[in-house]
């Protein structure tokens, strides 16, 4: 089916920026010679500055963008999330004295910061700093917004910082699904190996990119060599696959500064030997539209959300060559039950009264923790550095031995 018969139409502001985002990407990749990885268009589709999807000032989360994240379907994943965050801040605080941090990566339209510093405000373990790193100054604008709302003893210890930390920091790090939306590779497997996708101009009226498939670099052929080789089986030439190589240095970076305390990753996928296995041979590259999920990569860059599944192998071992332990990694549903979801909800039942509000809030529960929606899709993976505190939010169902 073509990916037009599938997609809305777009308002015509939407076509004037579509122009504008294909021009931009058509004149770089021929100033780079008429070819770029697929990593470099990605990051550009997405990061551009004032034509990316992220950058360009698109509506994004919500009812109304392309797509909903947890702490956006509902208040109770960033109150269970603080009980974690709590727990890790109070091991801290008794082991030493010192300014805490609070570092989220990517916080989106600021809907979880707002959720954990209100619950941690809550039980009396705020931490002194709420460090934000957001890439987009689009993003950044909407969670000074969403700050400025909140009462000052909560606003001030709010700050952005412009990248990892350059100083030594202890305290926790956040990041829910932003490892997803970091550029990836995209290969497909050869009857000798793999083959990388390029990417190449074309006018066609559908798009004006198109993939090329070449042959791969030598990072990208040692990772392969690595894979094969812990893979249980093999995937069958022909079957496509994504290699998101930044992923790995990054987690790495972030983890460089950290002297103690914890890092959560909360994003959809699964361990290497789950993600790269023959029932996935499409790949699980996706872009997000309104709602609509396709994998046509070349369809309006800058008006979709491009994104891949996360290796959490990869996430661990990063973890490890930082310098870390994997403290913990289960499912978002048993992630969310360890961290007290019922309590959580009969909290806030309790305020929102029965009725509608009380049905919304039901809804919202379930769609965090049933399998078929974000419960089971999306995995939690703990990376601890001078910490060695069992987390409660993994207290049950640490899958931690299937990484
Ligand atoms: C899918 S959104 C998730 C937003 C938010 N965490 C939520 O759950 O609603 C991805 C976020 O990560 C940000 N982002 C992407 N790459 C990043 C990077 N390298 N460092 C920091 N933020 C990044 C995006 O700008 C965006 O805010």
């Amino acid at each position: 089916m073509e990916t037009s018969l599938l997609l809305p139409d777009l308002m015509p502001e939407e076509a004037a920026q579509a122009r504008r985002v294909a021009a931009h990407l058509a004149r770089k990749i021929q100033a780079a010679g008429g070819v770029w990885p697929f990593p470099a268009f990605m990051a550009a589709a997405l990061y551009a500055p004032g034509l990316g999807y992220y950058a360009a000032g698109a509506r994004k989360f919500g009812a109304s963008g392309d797509f909903i994240t947890a702490p956006e379907v509902s208040p109770v994943f960033g109150a269970c999330v603080a009980r974690q965050v709590a727990e890790v801040l109070g091991h801290l605080r008794a082991a030493g004295s010192g300014p805490l941090t609070l570092v989220e990566y990517g916080a989106g339209s600021g809907a979880l910061l707002v959720q954990v510093l209100l619950a941690l405000e809550q039980c009396a373990a705020l931490p002194e700093v709420y460090a934000i790193v957001e890439v987009s100054p689009d993003l950044r604008e909407r969670q000074a917004a969403a700050v400025a709302a909140l009462p000052e003893p909560l606003r001030r210890r709010v700050t952005w910082w412009p990248g990892h930390a350059s100083h030594p920091w202890r305290g926790v790090l956040l990041a829910n699904e932003v490892l997803d939306a970091l550029p990836t590779e995209r290969l497909r497997v050869t009857a000798t190996g793999i083959e990388r996708m390029q990417v190449v101009v074309q006018e066609l009226p559908l798009g004006t990119f198109a993939p090329l498939w070449t042959v791969p670099d030598a990072a990208l052929e040692s990772w392969w060599e690595t894979v094969c080789a812990q893979l249980p089986e093999p995937l069958r030439p022909g079957s496509q696959l994504e290699a998101c190589l930044a992923a790995g240095p990054w987690v790495q970076e972030a983890l460089a500064t950290l002297e103690s305390g914890v890092a959560l990753y909360v994003d959809y996928g699964l361990p290497r030997s789950a993600l790269y296995a023959p029932a996935r041979a499409q790949g699980t590259f996706s872009a997000f539209f309104r709602h609509r999920q396709h994998a046509d990569a070349f369809w309006f860059p800058g008006l979709q959300d491009l994104t891949a599944w996360v290796d959490f192998t990869a996430v661990a071992e990063a973890g490890l060559a930082a310098g870390a332990t994997v403290a913990g990694f289960t499912t978002q549903a048993q992630f969310l039950v360890n961290s007290g979801l019922e309590a959580v909800f009969a909290e806030q039942a309790a305020i929102t009264g029965e009725g509608m509000a009380l049905a919304r809030l039901t809804q919202g529960v379930q769609r965090l923790v049933m399998p078929q929606e974000m419960g089971e899709r999306f995995k939690v993976i703990a990376l601890a550095k001078g910490y060695d505190a069992t987390l409660s939010g993994f207290g049950r169902r640490d899958l931690t031995a299937t990484l």
